[in-house]
């Protein structure tokens, strides 16, 4: 009952401040990919804040990284008339929800608290479609870190690598000592993930733009994207037997417990170390991946707002609020291991690798070097995503060369379009 009268208080002072339709009465549920122990621990910040302003919260979780499980589920329920309150996704999905006309209009809240002003411009082309805001953006997270053991590093005498034949020769120093140079999951979207970083430095951003974005077959199908499978090839050589199927935290864990001296991963990984009581630049180490340290390949959790039938719910109004609130943001982030989708927040809470990741973001826009993930559905529609997706973990696990490799991009992507 209590909670309940919080829920009407609340649903009536937003409805007075941002002209949002009436309290359904139902609170929100929320449709996540967040299962590992650092996503958890960042969830539950959403979660504490939304209980603490009387919205209740019913929670949908969908194991898989990189949210491919809790897209078919969504899309199921979409099917059944019986979408979530409020969904994560990303990029081009939501861009594609939006034109189905699924999403609710947030335009209201968005306006009452200067959303314009403070979204970065990369994020507003995912947030907004057609100019209505669909969805509200909680992080940027980016693709091209890697993870390091730090005392895994320092015994075998390897410094932080600057270049690829740094890393190539870090990796053999770490194969001779008997450790695993680098951590893996074998699921086509962390390949894809690797992808990114390894693309971007063969290709270089001007490359990278050309055959992600715009999909130009020349440079699908160029050496320098050869190059790029090759050291694909060279990764695959230097990960254990058992990578195969394995969850990007269960990677993750091995360079916590020094069984592994290296991960390429997104820097949600930095929320498994810090879940596990490590601290950057003690424990472990977080760096560009070598040849992209001017670049950001970045992706942007954001939450959906399903229409429910009518204009969007206080419940709804109250989700977005909260997330787009300088203080979740900063609080969020730090633990999730992304930085804030504002431009305002300062950096005072974060540690030194969210503190870079905030300066990197902020220098790549300046100087042109943010790019969508393609990994993450920033680069591109699912079907083109999923085409690559399909050619790089066949080239990973050894279907084909890397000559084939590019001749097969070229081909799917035409395909898929
Ligand atoms: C999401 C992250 C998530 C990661 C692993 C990415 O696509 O943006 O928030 O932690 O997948 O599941």
């Amino acid at each position: 009952m209590r909670s309940y009268m919080k829920t009407t208080a609340m649903a009536l002072a937003l409805t007075v401040a941002a002209g949002v339709a009436k309290a359904d009465g139902h609170g929100v549920e929320v449709l996540h990919w967040w299962t590992s122990g650092g996503e958890a621990a960042a969830l539950n910040v959403l979660k504490e804040d939304l209980e603490g302003q009387g919205v209740s919260w019913t929670d949908m979780p969908v194991a898989g990284g990189g949210g491919e499980q809790a897209m078919t589920v969504l899309r199921a329920r979409v099917t059944a008339g019986n979408a979530p309150t409020a969904v994560q996704g990303l990029g081009f999905d939501i861009i594609d929800w939006a034109n189905q006309g699924a999403l609710a209009n947030l335009n209201d809240v968005a306006a009452a608290e200067g959303w314009d002003d403070v979204v970065p411009a990369a994020l507003q082309q995912f947030a907004k479609v057609n100019g209505v805001w669909v969805s509200a953006p909680v992080n940027v997270h980016s693709t091209n870190w890697v993870w390091a053991n730090k005392s895994v590093l320092d015994a075998n005498g390897i410094a932080v690598p600057e270049t690829w034949e740094d890393f190539t020769a870090a990796l053999e120093t770490l194969a001779a000592a008997g450790v695993t140079p680098i951590a893996h999951g074998g699921q086509p979207w962390q390949e894809a993930t690797v992808f990114d970083a390894v693309a971007m430095s063969t290709l270089g951003p001007d490359g990278y733009q050309a055959a992600f974005v715009d999909l130009d077959p020349e440079v699908l199908g160029s050496d320098a994207m050869r190059e790029a499978f090759d050291r694909m090839a060279v990764i695959r050589a230097n990960v254990d037997e058992n990578f195969s199927g394995r969850d990007w935290n269960l990677a993750t864990a091995m360079v916590i417990n020094g069984e592994a001296g290296f991960q390429m991963m997104g820097d949600w990984a930095k929320g498994e170390f810090l879940n596990a009581g490590q601290t950057p630049g003690e424990d472990f180490l977080c760096f560009r991946f070598p040849g992209t340290q001017d670049q950001v390949t970045f992706n942007a959790d954001q939450f959906m707002m399903f229409d429910q039938g009518g204009s969007v719910s206080s419940e709804q109004a109250a989700l977005a609020s909260a997330i787009l609130s300088p203080s979740f943001q900063s609080a969020f982030n730090v633990v999730k291991g992304s930085v804030p989708a504002r431009t305002d927040v300062s950096d005072a809470d974060f540690d030194a690798c969210g503190r870079q990741g905030i300066a990197d973001l902020a220098a790549a826009a300046e100087s042109g070097n943010l790019f969508g993930s393609m990994a993450h559905g920033h680069a591109n529609e699912a079907a083109v995503k999923n085409a690559m997706y399909d050619v790089i973990t066949a080239h990973f696990n050894g279907e084909y060369d890397s000559e084939t490799a590019v001749e097969e991009l070229v081909l799917a992507v035409e395909i898929a379009q």
